[in-house]
């Protein structure tokens, strides 16, 4: 399990609704993701201040679908945390999914642009991973709602990214599927831990997939071992369905959610 006591602290700053000291400028990384809008900042040092998660579907596989919806979301974030830190947020870092066409990264620029933040550079979310958990050798992964994301690095360079449509919305799809519930009634029970046994075994043939995808990724680019972020990772038995599959090592981030986000705001410049 991939720990870090930083991601913990923007983990209570986003719930607690809080701020920490810092020092100016103030970065941003803004995360706009299929299932979730985050918005992290961190200081001059890196260190979080403040952060803010919203649920989303403004996205879909890598593409805004809801362009107006998106902007008004983001206006909304970003106030809110300007009222909560004192001060006017500027400058922000952005991240597309690795393998996205030009012009679908322009319409996340956009967005960005669109709720008032200067645009200071934009990054791919397995790449916005790897800045945070400091890999030099090896490969990020990462599984939100709709993709499964890598990045594979070869002495602290990026040399594949690469990027396919599954994620937790089909996990959600197989669990609404076998029990004739309707999307967000699965997407409630899927979260629910208590019957997280029974969950698994209905979602496990698309972690199979997941798993299959990153296989194929890392045919032409072996590596032991296989850092793991994004939300739909977070079933206890992830890593065993992976490591069967792929052969590799899987090494999940304990706090999956915010590791690309908080990565995002150190890509900024
Ligand atoms: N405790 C949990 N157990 C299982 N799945 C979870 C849990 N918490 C969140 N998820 C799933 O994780 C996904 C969201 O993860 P994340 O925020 O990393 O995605 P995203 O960045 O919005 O999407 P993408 O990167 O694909 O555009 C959703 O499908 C959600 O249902
Ligand atoms: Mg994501």
């Amino acid at each position: 399990m991939y720990k870090n006591s930083i991601l913990d602290e923007l983990d209570e700053l986003i719930k607690s609704e809080k701020t920490a000291e810092y020092k100016l400028p103030l970065r941003c990384g803004v995360d706009l993701g299929t299932a979730n809008i985050v918005i992290a900042v961190v200081d001059a040092d890196g260190k979080p201040v403040a952060g803010i998660v919203n649920e989303s579907k403004v996205v879909k596989d890598g593409i805004v679908v809801d362009y107006v919806g998106a902007i008004q979301n983001l206006k909304k974030m970003k106030a809110e945390l300007e009222e909560r830190l004192g001060t006017e947020l500027i400058n922000a870092a952005t991240a597309i999914p690795p393998g996205i066409l030009v012009k679908n990264a322009k319409g996340f620029v956009s967005v960005v642009e669109g709720a008032g933040f200067e645009v200071t550079n934009i990054v791919d979310e397995p790449t916005a991973a790897a800045t945070v958990i400091g890999i030099k050798d090896g490969a990020v992964v990462d599984i939100g709602g709709g993709t499964t994301g890598i990045s594979v690095l070869k002495n602290g360079e990026v040399i594949f990214t690469a990027d396919e449509p599954t994620g937790g919305t089909h996990m959600t799809l197989a669990v609404a599927g076998y029990y004739g519930v309707d999307k967000a009634e699965a997407e409630k029970m899927k979260k629910d831990r208590s019957h997280q046994s029974d969950i698994y075994s209905i979602v496990v043939p698309v972690v199979e997939k997941m798993s299959t995808i990153v296989k194929g990724f890392l045919k032409d680019h072996p590596t032991d071992t296989v850092y793991v972020v994004g939300g739909a990772s977070l079933f206890d038995d992830f890593e065993e369905t992976f490591n069967k599959v792929t052969g590799v090592e899987c090494i999940k981030a304990e706090k999956a959610l915010l590791v690309t986000p908080y990565g995002i705001a150190l890509n900024c410049k």
